[in-house]
């Protein structure tokens, strides 16, 4: 039997090293010792009790360490770790071997074997041969980061920003683009959770393979499902062709599920079934057709209160929710502001040619204003002034209305009766939004770019209001 112990990586998401390792050895009391040492170490821990166990593993997974017995029943490690090596070279191996067999563990090296350790060993020297290995495989993906960052010279891929707040996404960002567990990547409208996506792929060692954003939001249930999952010829009305589903098309790669708040309940088991048998069910088929794929999700709504109220399944939560993520927004990072201002400047000279650059006036209100749609919004402001503006210096005067009337009523006296009544923010933001979209005679994609949010979102919320009325 091959045991795997899931449960440990999901109930203690931040603790995880999000490395896997493969203990193969059959004694099972020295192979259970090895399995609470490298989960005490936050290894995500399979176990096999012979080469044909191991063999079937290793079909399943790539592990980052594999702590191998070199006396094996009916075999010998070293096949084992040839196989190992040859299909997966990155994969480290620690080799266990007698006492009286030391030879064997120096052949082993030569063979490509990371290190070794003799039997009988105490738990703290296993502990500290994996502490070694965690150390050496952090430090390689550091490098690798800083590689990266020395390419782009701003932050990781394309991501810019410097502040204390960033700095700690790029680690996490690195952890998980080698790894192989979903990711939740949590933040408010325009905080770049997309961005953040597509960077995890693209610094992972599958960035040759496909990258597919799928946005649960803005599609039908009906045809996400068979975006999704694909369909056999016949299916439906109109199905004259099978069509591969997206998780297929990702093979070997990375979907990315938006707005995974938005995914129907129904669906949402049929993933999580996807998820957890690694294969799926095109729409009308009778077979279910194997996949590889690696799931990272997106959302900006409060999970955990969806799940207490019984619209997102609390199994699926879980399992997508092995590490999460959470981008903080723009006004908890304001330092991040000015280098932002600069980089979209950039972008937006480059291709329109011309020189357009920020005034002191404008600088200090967009250093003082709230950003609620974050990223995107300040991106917004400065593309609009950009076209508005007919000299190169961008003014106060520039910038959008909704942020120059925040900055002068944030300047203005206090007024002499202090309202008593207090409105909740949500009913401020739907105020917003319905008279945005008001003022510009219904035209709801523009006013969702005055905003600040993505057209999703503002569908999503428009959504929500008009079944709240009818409730
Ligand atoms: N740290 C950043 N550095 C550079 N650009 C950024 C950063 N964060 C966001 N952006 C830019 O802001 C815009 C919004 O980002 P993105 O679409 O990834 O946000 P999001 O969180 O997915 O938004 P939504 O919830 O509305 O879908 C994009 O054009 C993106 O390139
Ligand atoms: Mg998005």
């Amino acid at each position: 039997m091959i045991a795997t112990e899931e449960v440990a990586v999901v109930e203690h998401p931040v603790e995880a090293n999000l490395l896997n390792l493969l203990v193969v050895e059959d004694e099972r009391t020295v192979r259970e010792c090895c399995r609470e040492v490298a989960r005490s170490l936050g290894f995500h821990v399979l176990t096999a009790a012979s080469r044909e166990e191991a063999e079937l593993a290793l079909e399943g997974t790539n592990p980052d360490v594999l702590l191998l017995d070199l006396r094996l029943p009916g075999s010998n490690g070293f096949d084992v770790l040839r196989s190992v090596k040859s299909k997966s070279p990155g994969t480290i191996v620690i080799v266990m071997t007698g006492f009286a067999t030391v030879q064997s563990a120096v052949q082993a090296m030569k063979l490509g074997a990371y290190d070794y350790i003799t039997k009988p060993f105490n738990y703290e020297e296993l502990r500290l041969a994996l502490e070694r290995v965690t150390a050496h495989l952090k430090l390689t993906a550091e490098n690798r980061v800083l590689r990266e960052q020395l390419r782009s010279k701003q932050g990781f891929g394309q991501i810019v920003g410097h502040s204390p707040e960033m700095e700690k996404l790029y680690r996490i960002i690195a952890k998980a683009a080698h790894s192989t567990h979903p990711v939740l990547i949590l933040g408010e409208s325009g905080t770049g959770k997309e961005l953040v996506a597509r960077s995890i792929h693209y610094a992972g060692p599958f960035k040759d393979k496909p990258f597919i954003p799928v946005d649960c939001g803005s599609l039908v249930p009906t045809l996400i499902e068979s975006e999704l999952f694909g369909y056999v010829r016949g299916a439906f009305t109109g199905a004259v062709r099978p069509k591969e589903g997206l998780l297929a098309t990702a093979e070997g790669g990375t979907i990315f599920l938006d707005e995974v708040g938005e995914l129907p309940i129904d669906l949402q088991s049929k993933l999580l079934r996807a998820i957890q048998e690694k294969e799926i069910r095109p729409v009308g088929g009778t077979r279910s057709v194997p996949i590889n794929v690696r799931i990272l999700a997106a959302t900006n709504r409060d999970l955990d209160t969806a799940v207490s109220q019984g619209n997102f399944r609390r199994d699926l939560y879980f399992r997508l929710n092995v590490l999460n993520l959470r981008i903080p927004p723009l006004r908890e990072r304001k330092a991040d502001i000015p280098l932002l201002i600069g980089h979209i400047l950039d972008r937006i000279n480059n291709s329109t040619q011309m020189q357009h650059t920020i005034g002191d006036d404008a600088l200090r209100a967009m250093l003082d204003y709230d950003w609620p749609g974050n990223v995107r919004e300040l991106e917004n402001s400065l593309e609009r002034a950009c076209t508005t503006c007919s000299l190169p210096v961008i003014h106060f005067s520039d910038l959008p209305t909704a942020l120059q009337n925040f900055i002068n009523q944030s300047k203005a006296p206090e007024p002499v009766e202090i309202p008593t009544v207090i409105t909740p923010l949500e009913e401020l933001e739907k105020r917003a939004i319905l008279r945005a979209i008001n003022v510009l005679d219904g035209d709801k994609l523009e006013a969702a770019r005055r905003l600040g949010i993505g057209k999703t979102t503002l569908y999503r919320k428009l959504k929500e209001y008009s079944s709240a009325d009818l409730n």
